[in-house]
């Protein structure tokens, strides 16, 4: 099996389970807060920034996204696991108000994928003026913003997935992506090693990341430690000890 293939096995085991861990909760939070300060669209009175769409890779259950959504007018998630997508759809089931989110089974390698396209389409369907906002040029739907919570580390090519961002944004649009640090050997304990297989790196290195970020096209890149997360590791005898792993904030504006 692929690290791919490992690693959404994994996620569909771990879906029904995933909202019960409180240390998903608090990184969740903590992300959500770091994006709030650092995205100037919300820097707003009241915090809103209700005319931005918004594209989140590796949406999984949909922690963060039901955090955002009620802040912006859209936000589509994407994922690969079926099983962390099941419970996404079961939290729009239970709104009581029409969605403004929505998720798509997608491994994003093309901002065109008929499946992201027809997820938005769908949501400014629901919208009064559905529509306004396909790019003039290409016909098709951006984003204004691509955030992504701890799934930059299943991501095999980081230069890739950061030229897909970059085509997937409206001119002036940001992405925020929050993952832990590779800040050496030590932050390979974050996973215990039965983990391991299913993830492409043991955390994203600042100066590889600026650096992908630039080459691509970004510009006024960022990249941030808006918080530390103290977690419960595998020590090097086996035994439970905590560490500290700070995580970034990666920013970029496409000009
Ligand atoms: C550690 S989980 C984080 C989920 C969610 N962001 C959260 O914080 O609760 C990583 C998620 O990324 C998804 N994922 C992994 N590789 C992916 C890819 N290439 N494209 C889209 N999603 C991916 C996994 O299925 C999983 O749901």
């Amino acid at each position: 099996m692929s690290g791919q293939e490992v690693s959404k096995t994994r996620f569909d085991s771990e879906a029904a389970t995933w909202d019960a861990d409180e240390k998903h909760l608090d990184g969740v939070e903590k992300a959500f807060e770091a994006i709030k300060q650092h995205v100037p669209a919300f820097s707003a009175e009241g915090g809103d920034a209700k005319d931005l769409d918004v594209l989140e890779i590796g949406c999984g259950t949909g922690l963060l996204s039901f955090k955002l959504a009620p802040h912006v007018r859209s936000l589509i998630g994407v994922d690969t696991s079926s099983g962390m997508l099941a419970t996404f759809s079961q939290k729009i089931s239970a709104l009581s108000t029409t969605p403004n989110l929505a998720a798509v089974n997608v491994l994003v390698q093309d901002p065109d994928d008929k499946h992201l396209q027809a997820a938005a389409a769908d949501l400014a369907a629901r919208r009064p003026n559905g529509g306004n906002e396909i790019s003039a040029s290409n016909g098709k739907y951006r984003f204004d913003l691509v955030v992504s919570h701890l799934t930059l580390h299943h991501i095999p090519d980081m230069a890739a997935l950061c030229g897909v961002l970059h085509k997937a944004l409206r001119k002036g649009g940001c992405v925020a992506l929050t993952d832990y640090e590779d800040f050496g050997n030590e932050a390979r304990a974050f996973h215990p090693k039965a983990k391991w297989e299913g993830v492409e790196r043991h955390g994203v290195r600042k100066d590889e990341i600026e650096m992908v970020m630039r080459a691509v096209g970004f510009e006024d890149v960022r990249i941030e430690t808006p918080f530390v997360m103290q977690k419960k590791v595998e020590g090097e005898d086996g035994s439970e000890v905590e560490r500290d792993f700070p995580f970034l904030l990666c920013f970029g504006r496409k000009g």
